[in-house]
């Protein structure tokens, strides 16, 4: 964010950010849009001229946490009249004006397709509550991409919305169709990330395997040539994408995975469950057998990669058998990590109305898929001792004279490292695994 207005003059921002890495994302791009009005970021709320929540919808409990938060904030509007109060992202999608009628306090609602007109609506010039697909697109209204803060990995978001509609899921709702932005705008702001230092850039879409354009050469080009193109960017050492759908793993993406070095070999596929029958009523539109031989053609590509996934148990209709059989394809698959859901019904979607399992059944089985998982993550990690990997230097760490960074697969490696700095991209020899971290000695 720029800091040309003088220090005395700033007005602060505050941003919550809540859900997944696309908010993390659109709350930085906000903080540039705000930057260019003069406003600085603040990490304290209680001094804070603008507060933005950028908020998330997916499951019941994170689109409460917006009214509980609101609700905090109550006594330091009264304080401070002149406070400015926005909402963002995905709740402001969902539920727009009747926020407002909620919760008063708030002065701007403003959907995850709109936010680049929020300095429009903070000076009164676009209405307070902005919650449409406009045609036009946002990233091109937006200021260039500034350096926030210098951190060596970035993200970057190449596709937006989703036209898969699983039968428990509002992005499709939320964040509208898939759209794909153009080859040439992903490859310049990859290019501007370069230049201020970026060495890593996660590609970010709610189905980002779905991305397809026109390539500079006039031929339609998939994810896969499009990281392929990436790579020839010189300066980017580390590419990582986010979230994809198994049935957008199409051919030239699994052998992009054995081909480019830079693509690390970590992969978050999401399966949700291994039962026929509940992926089925899910809308998922694959079979359990068809993700595992997926697995194995990734793997034939890239054999060293390690896989993440998302699960949701007790979805509507799930039998002791479904659990089953859900628990055996990840003994099949075995994960590095993942993440585990209870289903939370969701006004809109086609299972909303469906009856549900039982409650304490749907947390027993939670806690035995969670407690597979964490034996998994556990062992990937310590599989992980003895190997000597890339690791990101990303900031200082607890101890004098460390660092932590990120490693190839992702996990959090802490390094005896006096001499070094942040962004440096090293090698380390890892000696110990931690519960959610590594540690590891440079290798010389
Ligand atoms: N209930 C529980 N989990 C959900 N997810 C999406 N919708 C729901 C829901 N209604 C999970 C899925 C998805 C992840 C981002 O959130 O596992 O992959
Ligand atoms: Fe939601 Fe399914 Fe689309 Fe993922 S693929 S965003 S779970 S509808």
């Amino acid at each position: 964010m720029t800091n040309d207005a003088s220090p005395k003059a700033a007005k602060k921002l505050f941003i919550k950010t809540y859900g997944c890495q696309m908010n993390v994302y659109d709350s930085q791009r906000m903080a540039e849009a705000m930057g260019a009005e003069g406003y600085v970021l603040t990490e304290d709320q209680a001094e804070a001229d603008m507060v933005l929540l950028n908020t998330c919808h997916i499951r019941e409990k994170a689109a409460e946490k917006l009214y509980s938060d609101l609700g905090r904030l109550k006594p330091l509007k009264s304080e401070k009249p002149d406070l400015k109060i926005g909402v963002a992202g995905c709740v402001a999608q969902a539920e727009g004006e009747e926020i407002v009628r909620r919760m008063p306090l708030v002065d701007l609602v403003v959907g995850p397709q709109t936010y680049h007109r929020l300095p429009a609506m903070l000076r009164g010039e676009a209405p307070a509550i902005l919650t449409e697909f406009p045609a036009e697109d946002k990233f091109d209204h937006l200021p260039a991409r500034q350096a926030t803060r210098r951190a060596p990995a970035a993200f970057l978001t190449v596709q937006e919305g989703c036209d898969k509609f699983c039968a428990f899921c509002v992005v499709p709702y939320t964040r509208g169709a898939e759209v794909s932005r153009p080859v040439d705008r992903i490859l310049r702001e990859a290019r501007d990330l370069v230049g201020r230092g970026v060495r890593e850039i996660t590609l970010l879409g709610q189905n980002v395997n779905g991305w397809h354009g026109e390539g500079p050469d006039g031929r339609e080009w998939g994810f896969g040539r499009l990281i392929r193109a990436l790579a020839d960017t010189a300066g980017l050492d580390r590419i990582r994408y986010t979230t994809s759908h198994p049935n957008d793993m199409a051919d030239d993406l699994i052998e992009a995975h054995g081909a480019v070095p830079q693509l690390m070999p970590y992969l978050h596929l999401p399966v949700q469950s291994g039962s026929d029958r509940i992926l089925k009523a899910m809308n998922r539109r694959h079979t359990a057998t068809q993700y595992l031989r997926l697995i194995e053609r990734i793997r034939a590509a890239r054999p060293d990669i390690m896989l993440t996934s998302d699960f949701i148990v007790g979805f509507p209709g799930e039998t002791d058998q479904d659990h089953a059989d859900t628990l055996r394809l990840i003994e099949e698959v075995g994960f590095g990590t993942a993440f585990s859901f209870k289903y939370s019904p969701r006004p809109g979607t086609p299972a909303y109305e469906r009856a549900e399992v039982d409650g304490a059944l749907a947390d027993a089985r939670l806690q035995e898929l969670q407690a597979l998982l964490t034996r998994q993550q556990k062992a990937a990690q310590e599989g992980m001792v003895g190997r000597t990997l890339g690791v990101l230097f990303e900031k200082p760490g607890r101890l004098p004279g460390q660092m932590v960074g990120k490693s190839d697969y992702l996990h959090s490696v802490f390094v005896e490292a006096p001499e070094a700095q942040v962004g440096d991209l090293v090698q380390v020899r890892i000696v110990e695994s931690a519960p959610n971290s590594l540690h590891g000695e440079l290798v010389a």
